[in-house]
């Protein structure tokens, strides 16, 4: 039996160490959080996340091999193996603001770690997504202070995505892992890999160098979130000329070499990871003095703020360019269906832009709404919140279909055109809703990257 740690029980944390405790029943697994309210939260019928599946996952091994503690230091102590899963936000001070790392909480925990521990062998699993030789400045540290304890440093990058993070951990696509090429760090890789095992068949996990895994977990966000961009960017040029994006992505995405994920053109992407990690490759390019990488991958991010701005002005320019005193009906607030998270939403930054036009908004979301309230807290203006869709429709001018919620394709919109202000629009912001149905119930209906349908002259 090996006691596993884990520090961060976050979107990351939680739900991973969950899969492990359930593949690996014989082994003992802790999540700690510095936050008591996230772990009597982890402890309770309401989990701190949602995410499909994992209170399913978490009763079968809450109090059997999975533990939810705020003791810390003990759980340093007694473990074998400590996973890193810590939030690693942008610098927003000094050297490298809006772009670095801030690093601060990453060393206070290998401190922690360094006086807490006292197994002779620990092995540390860099979970969280960080500079590349970040593990190395881990390791300096660890090995600062000679106490008898052996530390190796690998690191892990987890690759679930929200909203999907069980079916992700059921079945990844591989398992990264970098170690040192030397006995020790290759004996704590097998030791990682043996874990994943239990599940994973091991041909999809993969073991590399340290660097080569940290930098593989922020180039990969970085391309995913470039194929967004591009797509995007594609939407404005649709828009000028008449060409529809969801043919363009169709025909585009059946050609093998590109494939057709992540090729939905959208309002822009979100989420904790993407803004931050391309800033933290961009950084690191220029850090190593490659001031054209860093500028390729800052582009990506221009992009996407660019393309929440277009969606922004279209709603002003289409509503006679002024929004005073009109009812927007914001559908959805999660970065993405499927998630309560609001990390980087674009609904912030619209929202935002609506308000400054002394817009009134109304905000509906399956999931996100008490993060939105706190979002928004320190914003002023005509906020309101409303659980059902119905109702925050109701007196609108127009609808912003922001998250691509299931249920949103699914409401009565003969009903909430009725209750509605005429003219009324929608803006669909994930192209989700059909068009040409709302359409003949007689919206205006402004996709992205296609024809607008209006009934205006
Ligand atoms: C993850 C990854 O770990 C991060 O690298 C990636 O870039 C974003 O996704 P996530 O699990 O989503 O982070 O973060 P979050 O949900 O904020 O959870 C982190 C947890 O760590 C929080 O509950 C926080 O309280 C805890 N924490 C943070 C500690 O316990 N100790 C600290 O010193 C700092
Ligand atoms: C992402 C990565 O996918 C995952 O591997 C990594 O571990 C963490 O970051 P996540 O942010 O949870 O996961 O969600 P993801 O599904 O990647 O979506 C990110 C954003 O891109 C969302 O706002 C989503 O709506 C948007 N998106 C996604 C698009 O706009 N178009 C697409 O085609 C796909």
């Amino acid at each position: 039996m090996v006691n596993i740690l884990c520090i961060g029980a976050g979107y990351v944390g939680g739900p991973t160490m969950a899969m492990i405790a359930k593949h690996c029943p014989e082994h003992r697994i802790i999540v700690v959080d510095i936050s008591a309210k996230r772990i009597a939260q982890w402890n309770s019928e309401k989990l701190p996340i949602y995410e499909p599946g994992l209170f399913e996952v978490v009763q079968e091994v809450r109090g059997r091999n999975l533990f939810f503690s705020t003791d810390v230091a003990v759980g340093i102590a007694e473990a074998d193996i400590i996973f890193v899963s810590i939030n690693t936000p942008t610098k927003t001070y000094g050297e490298g603001a809006g772009r670095g790392t801030d690093l601060q909480y990453w060393e206070q925990v290998a401190r922690a770690i360094l006086s807490n521990s006292q197994k002779r062998n620990v092995i540390v699993v860099e979970k969280s997504t960080l500079p590349v030789r970040a593990a190395a400045a881990m390791a300096r540290i660890l090995n600062s202070e000679k106490n008898g304890v052996h530390f190796e440093v690998i690191s892990n990058p987890e690759f679930l995505a929200e909203g999907t993070a069980i079916k992700d951990l059921t079945n990844p696509d591989r398992i990264l892992i970098g170690g040192r090429s030397n006995q020790s760090g290759q004996k704590a890789c097998d030791t990682l890999a043996d874990l994943y095992a239990h599940w994973v068949p091991r041909e999809k996990i993969l073991l590399t160098n340290v660097w080569s895994s940290e930098l593989s977990k922020l180039f990969a966000n970085a391309m995913l979130a470039q194929r967004i961009s591009s797509i995007n960017s594609i939407t404005a040029l649709c828009e000028k000329t008449g060409a529809d994006i969801s043919e363009v992505s169709q025909a585009i995405g059946m050609d093998k070499r590109i494939g057709s994920h992540f090729l939905e053109a959208s309002v822009g992407f979100g989420g904790s990871c993407f803004r931050k990690d391309i800033r933290h490759l961009a950084y690191l390019c220029e850090h190593y003095d490659l001031p054209e990488v860093s500028q390729y991958w800052d582009s990506v991010v221009s992009l996407n703020d660019y393309q929440i701005n277009r969606f922004f002005k279209n709603i002003l320019a289409s509503q006679f360019n002024t929004l005073a005193n009109k009812k927007m009906a914001i559908l959805g607030f999660a970065f993405k269906p499927d998630t309560g998270d609001t990390r980087d939403t674009p609904a912030l930054p619209i929202c935002q832009k609506l308000l400054a036009e002394q817009a009134s908004i109304s905000i509906t979301d399956p999931q996100a709404l008490a993060n939105a309230r706190l979002e928004l807290a320190d914003i002023e203006g005509d906020i309101h919140y409303e659980e059902d869709p119905y109702k925050a429709a109701e007196g609108a001018h127009s609808l912003l279909l922001i998250t691509h919620w299931q249920e949103y394709r699914e409401l009565d919109y003969q009903r909430i055109f009725d209750a509605m202000i005429k003219p009324a629009f929608v803006f669909d912001g994930r192209n989700f809703l059909d068009h040409q149905h709302l359409f003949e119930i007689g919206f205006n209906v402004f996709p992205l990257g296609k024809p607008i349908l209006s009934h205006l002259q």
